[in-house]
């Protein structure tokens, strides 16, 4: 269990509150990414020790896009984790090509390709200093 890596925005509309994301992580010491299948099990792989920040999977509503909901989401949750455990160093993410300038934008660096990470397209590993 890691509940602070599982983070959500809300809204309020008509006096209701509204899920409009969510950005999930885990924790672990693993580098040597291949196919998404070989860290998909993430419940049995996360060490809550790990100096790795792994971003799972960051999503906004449709509706909500392009208004900075995404960024400000991961950054509260990296900013967060990083004041509460001291022992983590770094946050990697596998992403798909169209989002490597999203990333970038939010101080992610290119680390290598990883041309089977899915079936039918390639990933980016981009990692994050935190020291
Ligand atoms: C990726 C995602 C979380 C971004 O959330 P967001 O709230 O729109 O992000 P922000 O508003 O903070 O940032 C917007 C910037 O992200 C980039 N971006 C967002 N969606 C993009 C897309 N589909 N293609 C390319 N760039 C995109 C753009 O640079 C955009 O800046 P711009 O509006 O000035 O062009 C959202 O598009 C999403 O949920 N996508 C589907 C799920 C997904 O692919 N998740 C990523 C898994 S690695």
């Amino acid at each position: 269990m890691f509940p602070s890596g599982f983070w959500v925005a809300e809204t309020k509309g008509n006096g209701k509150k509204m899920l409009i994301g969510y950005v999930m992580s885990c924790r672990w010491n693993r580098e040597e990414y291949h196919r998404f299948e070989d860290v998909a099990d993430f419940p049995s792989n996360h060490n809550p020790r790990g100096a790795n920040l792994y971003v799972i999977f960051l999503a906004v509503h449709p509706d909500f896009r392009r208004q900075g909901v995404g960024s400000e989401l991961l950054s509260s949750m990296i900013e967060a984790q990083r004041k509460k455990y001291t022992g983590i160093s770094k946050v990697q993410l596998v992403a798909l090509d169209t989002l490597r300038n999203f990333y970038e934008r939010m101080g992610f660096k290119l680390i290598r390709e990883l041309p089977e990470w899915l079936s039918y397209a390639a990933g980016l590993l981009m990692q994050k200093s935190l020291r």
